[in-house]
């Protein structure tokens, strides 16, 4: 069995407005709903993670609501906690990505049936990074290694709840896997699947619906 975990617990304090951007519309429907909608399609059951006052407004497509954390990482872990034990797969989702595709899910999904222990979406760099510390770069970094990760992240289930059960915190699941010494593998991301964190990443996500392709 497959299961998700859709994350709607942040406050969105980079986004800057009063409603927190998982709560934003998008063509008439709210981020969220449109991350349930994929994440639904592709799994055997969703949990959604939710700001305490938001529960009364959870929509019917999770099969199970609950309250976040105060980080990312513990919204997961209270997620995971509703998974079923028979559950073999976990994917977590961001609902602050609504673009992503079913078809993404299921392609990450497919990486642990295939006997990964986990897998990601990841794009390649088109940016310059350095790193850059107090105003001064102190490295350009080789991008032709980097990828831009994004959600949703497949796991065996065994292995994401061992990753987090010493409770740490990281920006994403992966990175306590990979503390672990597990391997993940990367699989190709969607370039329309942006992850909306100030308000004009909206007007992308409208523009993309409007060239007709969420991949
Ligand atoms: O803060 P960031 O943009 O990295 O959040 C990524 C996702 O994690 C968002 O969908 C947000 O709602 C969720 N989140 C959460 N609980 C938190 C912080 C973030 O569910 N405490």
């Amino acid at each position: 069995m497959i299961w998700s975990i859709v994350l709607a617990a942040g406050s969105g304090t980079r986004y800057g407005r009063l409603v927190p951007k998982q709560y934003e519309g998008l063509r008439g429907r709210r981020l969220v709903d449109w991350s349930l909608d994929a994440a639904a399609e592709a799994s055997d059951g969703v949990v959604l993670v939710v700001a305490g006052e938001y529960r009364e407004q959870a929509e019917d497509t999770a099969d199970i609501v609950t309250t976040g954390g105060s980080t990312r990482a513990e919204s997961v872990r209270r997620g995971l906690a509703h998974v079923p034990a028979d559950a073999e797969v976990v994917i977590v989702h961001d609902a602050a990505r609504p673009l992503a595709t079913a078809a993404l899910f299921a392609a990450v999904a497919a990486q642990i049936s295939e006997g990964a222990d986990a897998a990601v979406p990841g794009i390649p760099v088109t940016d310059t990074i350095k790193r850059v510390s107090a105003g001064i770069v102190r490295e350009t970094v080789e991008r032709s290694e980097l990828a831009a990760v994004q959600t949703p992240q497949a796991f065996r289930a065994e292995v994401l709840r061992r990753a987090h059960a010493a409770g740490a915190d990281a920006t994403d699941d992966a990175a306590l896997v990979e503390a672990l010494g597990a391997e993940v593998v990367v699989v190709p991301g969607e370039t329309a699947n942006l992850k909306i964190t100030h308000p004009h990443d909206l007007l992308v996500a409208e523009a993309v619906l409007d060239e007709g392709g969420r991949s």
